[in-house]
């Protein structure tokens, strides 16, 4: 396994990042849990480790917010498992409560992320390429006129992406960079619902809907291989996402 490739997911601790993980584990990846609940990737991380194997998880606290932590968690990893290739960038936070804490860690976090994979694995720079996957949500989901500043950022995320994976980019460096973008659950729907009383539909009963199903579109993206693409998680399925320039 040394020579197996590495995966640093963000967020990685809980919920679709936990999912994205284990999907990348028994893809023969190794990986790196980064996320902000110190406790709880170690944890996670030493439940792998025992279906994975000891060498082949390592977990580190990270706060994406923070540009610095982004720097540590890759010479970390470096360090550890001596490569990285992949970067999933998917700590986010689902509720905007705090508008300024929505945009540090949804837009900013993912922005500093693309920054890292470029100089951590780009080709200019001494790395060897590889891919960035940023977690983003839908797109035919907004408008919703309770939450312009949810949609707003976290649709600035697919841009973001599509700007990165542009050739001005790829030529230099050959970092991929691609968006995942799951269908929100149904106990995220319901949470929106009451946190701002709409009445979306979360009735979809959907097997296609689970974390599973969308950490799943991560291995896909990596073997599809297509740079600046969206890969929608829809009740029927996958599908990419072809927008109007
Ligand atoms: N759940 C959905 O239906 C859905 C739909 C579309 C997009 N997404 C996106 O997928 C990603 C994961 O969503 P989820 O539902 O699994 O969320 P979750 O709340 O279950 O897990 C998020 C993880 O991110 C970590 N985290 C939060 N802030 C952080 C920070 N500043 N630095 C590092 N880690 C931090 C948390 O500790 C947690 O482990 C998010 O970016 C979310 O916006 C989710």
């Amino acid at each position: 396994m040394t020579d197996s490739p590495v995966a640093i997911v963000t967020g990685g601790a809980h919920g679709i990042g936990a999912t994205i993980c284990i999907e990348l584990l028994k893809n023969g990846y190794r990986v790196c849990v980064a996320d902000i609940q110190k406790s709880k990737a170690e944890e996670f991380a030493n439940e792998q480790r025992k279906i994975f194997g000891e060498e082949n998880v390592t977990a580190i606290q990270c706060d994406v917010r923070e540009e610095s932590y982004y720097e540590k968690v890759f010479e970390e990893t470096l360090k550890h498992f001596k490569r990285v290739d992949v970067l999933v960038n998917n700590a986010g936070i689902i509720l905007p409560t705090d508008l300024q804490e929505y945009i540090q860690v949804n837009l900013l976090g993912s922005l500093y992320g693309c920054h890292a994979a470029l100089k951590y694995m780009g080709k200019s720079k001494g790395g060897n390429g590889g891919a960035v996957i940023n977690t983003a949500p839908i797109e035919d989901v907004g408008p919703i006129p309770e939450l312009p500043g949810y949609i707003a950022i976290k649709h600035d995320l697919v841009n973001l992406t599509r700007s990165f994976g542009l050739p001005f980019y790829y030529e230099k460096d050959e970092v991929l960079f691609a968006s995942l973008c799951p269908y929100v659950d149904a106990k995220t729907i319901k949470a929106i619902n009451k946190a701002c009383k709409l009445e979306l539909d979360s009735s979809s009963g959907s097997d296609k809907l689970s974390p599973e199903y969308a950490a799943k579109g991560v291995l896909k993206l990596l073997e599809d291989k297509i740079n600046g693409s969206t890969l929608l998680v829809v009740p029927n399925g996958y599908h990419y996402y072809e927008p109007i320039d």
